[in-house]
């Protein structure tokens, strides 16, 4: 048979049909922005290998916030950089610790801006990993209570989603049944449900000062060869009360985001992470790529895969880039 030659092969038609039949837009709903908080007053420290990305006191971080609003971001994920570190993370739970006080003051500003925080032990722990050790192994159930508390101490200031980023077993049931026992049956949970051990975290643990000093985390973390096993996590942590399930990095697992988003039912997030970032910082830094036109593609990229919510540190950039466009 030949092919009919006048067939139009691409929808021939002005662009404003073509922008109102496209299949993924992105928008402001789509983001959620992390920041980095630390103690101290006016403290806006740059991230040296992520350029743009900061580390706030909570002054500085309000203006980062207010600015935000204004751009209309709809959501954050906070991250704490504590005074202190033990071998217990005592200062995951500590209520007068950096992340409680954002978390509170945020809420208090805006009771609107979803307030999202990062519920794990590595920037809290002196051995930098995401539970409590014993003779270099990872003790799974005794770092559940310590999570739950973490937990605790962020609903009480007012949080409305706390996103367990540890990999334990048994994490999500334990931060649901701890949340519900206090009253705080509104405070949703986001998993990261398929945390890969990865190399795109590097940057991150920069930011946070996280790095764990013996070892990796291959024991807690997926392998990057795996995409079934995402699925038995995701599945997991939804039998637990995930409200929304997590793919963490992004990039290199686009195929995972859409076998997720196929087989659950609950919104599906993913961590466009650190070292995804950076790469798009350096190769623009050294004037190899064009940034917006990158960004846009990455982003709807991973939007287009499956994912409902993408967390970047581009948030910013793709709240102005939005706003520009829509005059
Ligand atoms: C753990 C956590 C990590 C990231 C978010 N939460 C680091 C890790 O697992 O080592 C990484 C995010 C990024 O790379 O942007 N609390």
């Amino acid at each position: 048979m030949r092919y009919p030659q006048h067939r139009p092969r691409r929808l021939r038609s002005s662009a404003s049909l073509r922008q109102m039949v496209k299949e993924t837009t992105l928008s402001l709903e789509d983001l959620v922005y992390p920041l980095f908080v630390v103690h101290g007053k006016g403290i806006k420290e740059p991230v040296p290998s992520l350029p743009g990305v900061y580390q706030y006191s909570l002054d500085c971080l309000q203006e980062e916030v207010k600015e935000g609003v204004s751009l209309g971001i709809k959501a954050v994920l906070l991250f704490g950089i504590p005074a202190y570190k033990d071998s217990k993370g005592s200062s995951a739970y500590d209520s007068e610790e950096v992340i409680q006080k954002a978390a509170r003051i945020i809420k208090d500003s805006y009771p609107h801006l979803l307030v999202i925080t990062d519920v794990c032990l590595c920037e809290y722990t002196d051995h930098g990993h995401c539970g409590l050790v014993k003779e270099g192994q990872i003790l799974n159930d005794s770092t559940l209570e310590l999570l739950v508390e973490t937990a605790l101490s962020h609903a009480r200031e007012g949080v409305d989603m706390v996103a367990p980023s540890d990999m334990m077993d048994g994490r999500v049931k334990a931060i649901r049944e701890g949340l519900d026992r206090e009253g705080f049956e509104k405070v949703s949970i986001m998993s990261y449900a398929a945390k890969y051990s990865s190399a795109f975290y590097g940057p991150f643990r920069e930011a946070a000062g996280s790095s764990p000093s013996f070892g990796d985390r291959k024991t807690y973390q997926m392998d990057p060869a795996n995409s079934r096993e995402a699925l038995k996590e995701v599945k997991m942590d939804i039998e637990e009360g995930a409200d929304i399930v997590m793919v963490k990095p992004a990039l290199a697992y686009l195929d995972v985001i859409n076998r997720v988003k196929a087989e659950t039912l609950l919104p599906v997030a993913a961590y466009n992470v650190s070292g995804e970032y950076a790469m798009v910082k350096a190769a623009v830094e050294k004037g190899w790529l064009e940034e917006e036109g990158i960004v846009e593609e990455i982003l709807t990229g991973i939007k287009r895969a499956g994912a409902d919510l993408i967390i970047t540190y581009f948030a910013m950039d793709v709240a102005r880039m939005l706003n520009r466009r829509s005059g």
